[in-house]
Formats: C-alpha cells, structure tokens, sequence
C-alpha cells in the first residue's frame, strides 16, 4: 500500500462512534434471528452456556487480535496480512475473509429482505387473521416464490448500497449512530412486554436452567461457529473497521464493549422471544421460522400485538442493515486498495456480485429447491460453510497469527496506544490467542465435522 493512500485513509470521528459501528456489525440477524433459533433446536440453556464460554475465552481475544491487525496495518484485509506479514502466504487468511464476506453477504440479504417484507405485513395487519397453519403457508409460500422476495432483497442490498457508498465517517458510522440506539429502545420494550406477559416464567427457565444432556458435538460446533458469526469475527471485519480506528482509541475497551454489547442483545432477544413463545404454548424448536412463523402467531394472541410485531421486524431489519454494510465494507475497501478501483464503483460492484449470488440463494428457497450439496440447498449451504467452517478457520488464523508472528512485544505496542497497558491482562490475552483459542477451535472443528469423536 502507498503513503497516500495511508494519509487519505478514512477514521471515524468519535469514540461513541467506533463502538456505534463495530456493535452495529456485530449486533445483527445473528442475534435476534438465528440465536433464538438454534437455542431453540439445540435445547435452550445448555447451548447458551457453551455459547457464553465461547464469546469469553475465544470471540473476545480474537476480537483484539482482529482490531489489532487492521489498526496496526491500516489496511482492508487481505492487505493487512500482506502489510505485517509480506512476502508469506497469511494473505490467503485474507482472501478467505473476502470470500466468506461475499457468501454471507448473498444469505444475510435473503433474511434481511424477509425481515423488509414482514414490516409490510406487520403494518397491513397481515397477522390478525390467520391461523398457525395458515401463518406457515404464508412464510413458505413467500419465501419459495420466485419474485417477491428477491425484490425485497435487492431493496435491501441497494439500502446497504447507499449508506456504504457514502463512505466511512458520513456513512457507516452516522447510521450506525442513529440506528443502533433506535435498537436498544426497541428491544428493551419488547423485553417488557414479554417479561409481563401470563407464564413468561417458563420461557426464562428455558433459557437460563441448563439440560447438559441435550448438548451434541453439532451443538457445539454451532455455538462456536455462532460466536463467530454473531461477533463479526473470522473474516476481516474487524480488521476493515479497526484500520479506520483513531490511535486514541483504546481498542482492548472497545473489544470489550462490544462483545458485551452484542452477547447482551443477544440475550434480550432470547428473552424478548421464549417467554412470549411458551406463554402461548408454542414449540420453540422451530428452527430458521422461529421469528417469521412462531413470532407472528405469538403477537396475534398478544394485547398490543399488532403495535409490537411493527416494532419487531422493524428491529430485525435495522439490526441487519448496521450488519451488513460492515460486510459489505469488507469487500469494497479490498476492491479499493487491492483493485486501485473508486470508493463509487467499488460499493456498486460488490453489491451487484453479491446480489447476484443472493438471488440464486433466494431461489434456492423455492424453484431451485431440488439443487442440493450434502442435502443442503444453496442458502444452507452457504450459511453452513460460512459460519461453521471459514469463519472458525478464520479465527483460528487471526489468533495464530496475533499470538505466534506478530508475537507478546508487537502487541504491546499496538495495544498501548491510547491506553496504559496491564501486564498480566496482556499475558492473559497472549496465552488464549497462543494455544487456548487455536486449540479450542481446532478441537471442536475437527469434532463438529466428525474427524474424531470423544
Ligand atoms: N454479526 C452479524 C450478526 O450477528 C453478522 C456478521 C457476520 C457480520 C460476519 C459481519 C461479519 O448478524
């Protein structure tokens, strides 16, 4: 990379902003979509116990470690490796971020595209009516036709477009200012009107009493990928957000908040969600439905339902939108520094590939069904190899390559701008990027995927 490039580099412009930002990312479909669900079909507390211990020892370490390397290299991912390791093969940890950003991106717009249409059907007071069964016919039917909702994705993409178009401190970060408060007052009146609710008990036992027995190596595996997935961690979007890190900034407290901020959403969200499902004695199992088909028949039975369902999916779509142009931003800044291409043309070109590649993962819902890789139509399969083995694999690098190349001394530096360093904090830090998360990782990755067994 060049000087001028290095002095036209764009920096967010405020500490408020920095964390605005990154938990944007990391707050998203992940936590208020996809962890109900998989606690749901993973059995409730026990998941989430495992899921806890994943955030603290491996998602928090490797979340530093990935602010680390972009403020250090101020540069896009694959550029970062190749700043503070030339010459070797860690690009290639890189370019496998860039990738995992275009395949999470073509699903996350598929969801997020639903979430757009169910604030439609929230607003018509499409829910009042209709029975469970006709509740379900009413997702599936819209997810496997073949127009609605790819129009709805690409309303969505072109609204992640926008905001990623303007650039970092006008764009992202300005958004991710207003939008993420917005979040927090949303889910916290949903939380209390779930809480309140006749026999929201048993949705909180849930939740919060673990069944160990009900924990499988999948299980596992998921919670892993989950922590992954859920704290923006194992492709570089973090490395992108920190090379645009003032160096006033103490990154080990924004690490810190942040993680706290999205396991805590996360957790709202369960709570937001299960007491309410088993106050009207649904199954929480349900899988990817969980929010589409089980929530819409929760807020029909529920006073003010029509109100809080307008509420919910609009806190589903605002969450993945502070979500996605941080995946999004992945790939421009590679096609801006990597490519030499303009910030304009960058943000249209990603978005254009990966709309793309979205469409063919929302037909896969319906018309292109029957086209399957180890049973798992295209959105799966995406979803799966992303989460569960190019994000994981990604961690398992970025930790490696923090706590072996760049090494205690190179960290010391990087982690005492802004900051005065606490030297048993930093051996703490240094010893689970070095063998605790690389292990962790390993051991859980080669035992998801059935290499071994234990
Ligand atoms: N963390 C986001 C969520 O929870 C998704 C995401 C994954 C964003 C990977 C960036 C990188 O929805």
């Amino acid at each position: 990379m060049n000087k001028n490039k290095l002095s036209a580099r764009d920096v967010f412009s405020s500490k408020f902003g920095v964390i605005a930002a990154a938990a944007g990312s990391a707050v998203g479909l992940g936590n208020i979509w996809k962890f109900p669900y998989i606690t749901g079909v993973y059995g409730g507390a026990a998941f989430l116990f495992v899921y806890l211990g994943f955030i603290a020892l491996i998602g928090l370490p490797v979340m530093l470690s990935e602010l680390s390397i972009g403020r250090k290299s101020r540069s896009n991912v694959f550029g970062a490796f190749k700043n503070l390791a030339p010459g070797s093969p860690w690009k290639f940890v890189g370019m496998l971020g860039v990738a995992a950003a275009v395949m999470i991106l073509a699903f996350y717009g598929v969801v997020a595209g639903w979430s757009i249409d169910y604030v439609v059907k929230a607003v018509t007071d499409n829910f009042a009516t209709r029975s469970p069964n006709e509740m379900e016919a009413m997702f599936v039917n819209f997810i496997e036709s073949p127009v609605s909702p790819v129009l709805y994705q690409l309303l969505f993409m072109l609204m992640t477009m926008a905001i990623v178009i303007i650039g970092v401190k006008d764009g992202i970060e300005k958004y991710a200012k207003f939008l993420m408060p917005l979040l927090v007052v949303i889910i916290i009146v949903l939380c209390l009107r779930s809480v309140t609710l006749d026999g929201a008990s048993e949705g909180l036992k849930f939740l919060f009493n673990p069944d160990f027995s009900k924990l499988t190596a999948d299980g596992i595996l998921s919670a892993l990928g989950h922590a992954f997935f859920s704290l923006s961690l194992g492709m570089g979007t973090l490395v992108t957000y920190g090379s645009y890190i003032d160096e006033k900034n103490n990154i080990s407290v924004t690490a810190l908040q942040v993680t706290i901020a999205d396991t805590v959403i996360a957790l709202l969200a369960g709570i937001a969600i299960f007491p309410a499902v088993f106050a009207f004695g649904i199954e929480p199992s349900s899988g990817p439905g969980l929010v589409f088909i089980t929530l819409p028949n929760v807020f029909q039975q529920m006073p003010g339902g029509f109100f809080f369902s307008i509420l919910f999916f609009l806190l589903l779509t605002v969450a993945a939108l502070t979500s996605s142009i941080s995946i999004l931003e992945v790939v421009v800044a590679y096609f801006r520094e990597e490519l030499n291409l303009k910030r304009n043309f960058s943000t249209i070109l990603a978005t254009v590939m990966i709309s793309i590649i979205g469409i063919f993962c929302s037909l896969s819902m319906g018309v292109l069904k029957e086209y399957t890789l180890f049973g798992l139509n295209f959105f799966d399969l995406l979803d799966w190899i992303s989460a569960n083995i190019l994000l994981p694999l990604g961690g398992l690098f970025i930790s490696l390559f923090v706590g072996w190349f760049l090494g205690r001394k190179k960290m010391e530096e990087e982690l005492a701008k802004g900051a005065s360093v606490v030297s048993w904090l930093l051996s703490v830090f240094i010893f689970l990027v070095k063998f605790i998360a690389p292990g962790a990782i390993a051991i859980v990755f080669l035992h998801g995927l059935g290499v071994f067994n234990f």
